[in-house]
């Protein structure tokens, strides 16, 4: 261990420069612009050695709060680029002393971290901030993570996972903003901006990492790192966006996927990191590999060694490599080959060098834990709590059993292997979130209910995953005693996030067992479900009055949800993902393809009403499942309120736009409920006719309005022709003319409808 957590030097103040060389290239202390950064890359470039060089493209793993020997000489020998993992300050500061110090470059080390939902105050997992349709509070989520961050002396974080995921069964769509294309281009855009600030060199921002690109989360069956078969269209018009997106907010990195790509694995793919991102994008920051995915080229069978993988990712434009020693080992020979370029070389590590510059390492190479805010302060803890609070979606609500009504309740029975659980209410990827601070749903719910309300807890299991029913006896009596049940359900943290797939995603152990046991109580049952993915919930609705879903809702979760419960605030989150009524139904999503038979609610015919041999084509030819139907259990979008939306007067600012020109549309909501609410206004287009097909429904915007009893609201969006383009034949962005619907509602079902028509110009006389 290193004792002391920040060198003397830093004391003196953050604008003492480390690195003499600052001086010589830039003589300026000013903020650099692009033509600054670049001589200094190419000043340093200029004095690198190969061996400096190809350090530069190498991250290794801390040593867990250690600083061995070893690792003092290899970044004493400027031969490591980056460190991942170590959040011990006094490490941190000390490692980037003999960088900066002790090196003959003293050039300082990227400490890489994945800070993925908050960092000591954790946020919900990042599928519950998709549900917050909020973009806004997902920057300020991310902006609260990197001070946190920061703080430890960590300036990069791997986030934010931006893949497209249309299949609960994968563990990390927990990770992702689920399913759709336009939802997750403004977050990765928020995420983005939240991280790295207007000026990624000011205090507290960190350099952000767009992951993993691309196609992860099209892995086939869900399981991680499973094989991926994206044509290349679907890929530009679904996959790639949010990419895109995170290049065009100047996300400073990306992180390869680890996945095999139309048959070849995205850290050796050439056309995703050089002809896409550098060539189309103009991208010119790094990409890291994953975590020895360069090696992996080989246990996936597209090279036959260490060193040919290494030659494949090198040319396809990974710059450094995550954990393994590929690049350490066998890019010298390579060159020495003739096979790679020295110039090549350089121009990789000038991506990096660029984003080192860009963060003010060279500046402030040191962390100052006095120059933050405290970790987890109350205003953090605010940004975690309005996150859970809005992440939260009412699925049912049967006869307004929610909120519950204080003024007739006297006993309220809390249940359930969830109901008081500081950790796993935190969900995956969380390194840094510390479970002593967080505050259980029956911490809340006690403190909310004072001594007016009898709160008898029950947890009936030991974990989600539990057989026994031995205590579902007594979780019947308190229910039975109590005027209303709560019951705490859903997956363990460990039940998602990365190589956590499920094949099942029904509620795991006897938890429907234990719903149907406290139905026969025949009281109000409230379930709240917290879990990383969709869930499959079918074997618990006929028993529930009231079904909240959570996701793993973080530090704050349980006073979001008491405020929900007791209607201190009213459920606003929508589904960022579809909810299949069964995993067979996977893969299901709102914006699908239109069959040339589509399905209506007169052609379902339902397995068990088929009559014995009726001849095959009296059940119609339709696209459908025999038994789940076609529809989800909740779409898209979906989510209820207390408060009661009512959509109407859409309009359209012309039936006949001149393609180029922008268009408006607009409907107007009220809150005819009787308790002020948020809702989100969803809009959704369809282009009705396509050179390619397009899909039935496309989110096109979403805006969160706050109405008061009887207050409605004029909702508007404006278009233009490139918010309607799609990817063609030729895989250029089109818009084409011709006759499209749109739809205003609070969820992708909704029936408000329009429709208009982009037409060619009228020619104007010359
Ligand atoms: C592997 C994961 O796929 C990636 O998302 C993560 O950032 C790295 N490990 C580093 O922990």
């Amino acid at each position: 261990m290193v004792s002391s957590t920040v060198p003397t030097r830093v004391r003196r103040g953050r604008l003492r420069l480390s690195c003499v060389w600052l001086f010589l290239v830039s003589g300026t202390l000013s903020a650099a612009t692009d033509d600054d950064v670049e001589a200094r890359v190419s000043a340093l470039l200029g004095k690198m050695t190969l061996a400096e060089k190809i350090g530069q493209m190498s991250q290794i793993n801390g040593a867990d709060g250690k600083l061995p020997d070893g690792l003092r000489e290899t970044i004493r020998r400027g031969q490591i680029g980056s460190i991942l993992n170590e959040v011990d300050l006094g490490v941190v500061n000390e490692m980037q002393r003999i960088a900066v110090e002790e090196s003959r470059l003293g050039i300082p080390l990227l400490m890489g971290r994945d800070v993925i939902h908050g960092f000591t105050t954790v946020l919900p997992i990042p599928l519950g901030l998709a549900a917050t349709f909020d973009p806004e509070l997902v920057r300020r989520g991310a902006r609260m993570a990197a001070q946190e961050a920061a703080a430890s002396g960590i300036n990069w974080t791997f986030a934010p996972m931006i893949d497209i995921s249309r299949d609960p069964r994968w563990g990390r769509i927990a990770e992702s903003f689920g399913e759709d294309p336009y939802l997750t281009r403004v977050l990765a855009t928020a995420m983005v901006e939240g991280f790295q600030g207007e000026d990624l060199s000011a205090p507290g921002t960190i350099a952000a990492c767009a992951k993993h690109f691309a196609g992860y989360g099209a892995s086939e069956a869900g399981r991680d790192y499973d094989t991926t078969n994206i044509p290349e269209n679907e890929l530009r018009n679904v996959y790639l966006p949010p990419f895109k997106a995170a290049v065009d907010a100047g996300v400073a990195t990306l992180m390869a996927s680890f996945s095999d790509l139309n048959g070849i694995p995205a850290t050796g793919n050439r056309f995703l990191m050089t002809e896409v991102l550098r060539e189309e994008w103009r991208f010119d920051g790094f990409v890291v590999s994953d975590w020895g995915s360069i090696k992996q080229l080989s246990v996936n069978g597209l090279t036959a060694n260490d060193r040919e993988a290494g030659y494949e990712a090198f040319n396809a434009g990974v710059n450094m490599e995550m954990a393994t020693s590929v690049y350490a080992d066998h890019l010298e020979t390579l060159l020495a080959q003739g096979r790679i370029a020295e110039t090549r070389i350089d121009a990789m590590v000038a991506d990096i060098l660029r984003v080192k510059i860009r963060l003010g390492l060279f500046e402030n190479p040191y962390t100052n834990p006095s120059d933050f805010p405290a970790t987890s302060n109350d205003r953090n803890l605010a940004t975690a709590r309005e996150s859970a609070l809005q992440s939260i979606v009412l699925l049912e609500n049967r006869d307004r059993t929610l909120p519950l009504n204080t003024d007739n309740l006297k006993s309220l029975a809390v249940i359930g292997p969830l109901a008081d659980d500081a950790y796993e209410q935190l969900g995956t990827w969380i390194f840094d979130g510390d479970p002593s601070i967080s505050r259980t749903p029956l911490q809340a719910i006690k403190q909310f209910a004072g001594d007016g309300v009898e709160v008898r807890h029950v947890k009936a299991m030991e974990t989600t995953r539990s057989r026994s029913e031995t205590a579902f006896g007594e979780a019947l009596r308190a229910a039975k005693d109590a005027d209303a049940i709560v019951v705490f359900l859903g997956e363990e943290s460990i039940l998602s996030g990365e190589a956590h797939s499920r094949a099942d995603i029904g509620l795991p152990g006897n938890q429907a067992e234990l719903v149907g046991t406290l139905a026969q109580a025949g009281k109000p049952l409230i379930a709240v479900v917290m879990a990383g993915r969709p869930l499959t919930l079918g074997n618990i609705l006929d028993d529930v009055d009231a079904l909240l879903f959570a996701w793993h809702p973080g530090t704050m979760g349980g006073p979001a949800i008491a405020d929900i419960l007791f209607g201190v605030a009213s459920p606003s989150g929508k589904l960022p993902a579809t909810f299949p009524k069964m995993v067979g139904q996977v893969p299901i999503y709102y914006a699908h393809k239109q069959t040339g038979r589509p399905p209506t609610p007169e052609t379902f015919v339902h397995i068990d009403d088929i009559p014995v041999r009726l001849p095959q084509y009296l059940t119609g030819f339709v696209t459908n499942h025999l038994d789940a139907g076609y529809e989800p259990q909740y779409p898209f979008g979906y989510g209820l309120s207390y408060g009661r939306f009512v959509y109407g007067d859409i309009e359209v600012s012309g039936k006949e736009i001149p393609l180029g020109q922008p268009l408006t549309l607009r409907a107007t909501v009220r809150n005819e409920g009787a308790v002020e609410a948020e809702e989100v206004v969803q809009l959704y287009v369809r282009d009705l006719v396509g050179q390619l097909t397009r899909p039935v429904r496309e989110l096109k915007g979403f805006r969160r309005v706050r109405l008061s009893p009887g207050e409605h609201r004029v909702v508007s969006f404006e278009l233009s022709a490139q918010d309607l383009a799609f990817y063609g034949r030729d895989m250029r962005p089109i818009t084409e003319p011709g006759a499209f619907h749109a739809w205003i509602g609070g969820s992708s079902d909704a029936d408000l409808q329009t429709e208009f028509s982009i037409v060619e110009p009228a020619k104007t006389s010359p």
